[in-house]
């Protein structure tokens, strides 16, 4: 069956689905596997924990989450574009790893149906409205005292970081980056009904790593 990419103001990634994994580790330094590590150290999983992947491209991330999980646990991702979607599922190798095309901004799962949500480099695909709208549907799917995870482009901390952001913004005309490094991250997420956000690591100058957590009711 022929997947469909979903309607969405985000920057889609349909286009690049067939090279994303040859150049995401050369952006990333190749530093992903450590990158990954710690973003998966955050969320203190356990092993039945159902976890969300927003944004999972070709689900590097939501396979090694998968991979730490037990049968009662599972991992899904979701991504707007049906390629990346087509990539992640035939490279998935677990059963308790799924992948779906959905849009963020309006997801599809009940209320409180995970334990922890994640997401890596999304949040600068969506124009601030959408960034909202995404955190919203996080806080929904999210049980209470559930564990919310983003790693994503922030407030540069080095002058290398802000010439990468900045270059990046302008080069490929994405205001939505612009938004994230002017720093509106932590205040969408609390708007959303997380707690204040923790910058618990940053990489490369560039990309802040966010734990928050959606209160006990
Ligand atoms: C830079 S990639 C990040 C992929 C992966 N999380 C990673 O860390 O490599 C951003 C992804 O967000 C997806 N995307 C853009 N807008 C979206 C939306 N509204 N809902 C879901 N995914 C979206 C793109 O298709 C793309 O795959």
């Amino acid at each position: 069956m022929t997947l469909k990419s979903v309607p969405t103001r985000g920057r889609t990634l349909d286009h690049a689905a067939g090279v994303y994994d040859f150049f995401e580790p050369i952006l990333l330094l190749g530093k992903q596997a450590e990158y990954d590590k710690r973003i998966i150290s955050v969320l203190e999983l356990d092993g039945s924990n159902r976890v969300l992947d927003l944004g999972c491209g070709t689900g590097v991330l939501t396979r090694s989450i998968a991979d730490r999980l037990n049968e009662g646990g599972n991992a899904v991702g979701i991504d707007a574009a049906a390629k990346m979607i087509g990539v992640a599922r035939r490279k998935r190798a677990a059963e308790n790893c799924r992948f779906e095309v959905m849009a963020a901004e309006s997801l599809v799962f009940e209320d409180a149906s995970f334990d922890a949500v994640v997401s890596s480099l999304f949040f600068h695909h969506v124009p601030l409205d959408l960034k909202e709208k995404s955190l919203a549907e996080a806080f929904r799917v999210l049980r209470p005292g559930g564990r919310l995870v983003i790693a994503d482009m922030h407030v540069p901390t080095t002058w290398m970081g802000a010439l990468v952001s900045h270059v990046s913004r302008w080069f490929f005309m994405q205001p939505q980056i612009g938004e994230n490094i002017r720093g509106v991250l932590p205040g969408v997420i609390e708007k959303a009904g997380f707690t204040p956000p923790e910058i618990v690591a940053t990489y490369f100058g560039y990309i802040s790593l966010f734990d928050t957590w959606r209160p006990e009711a």
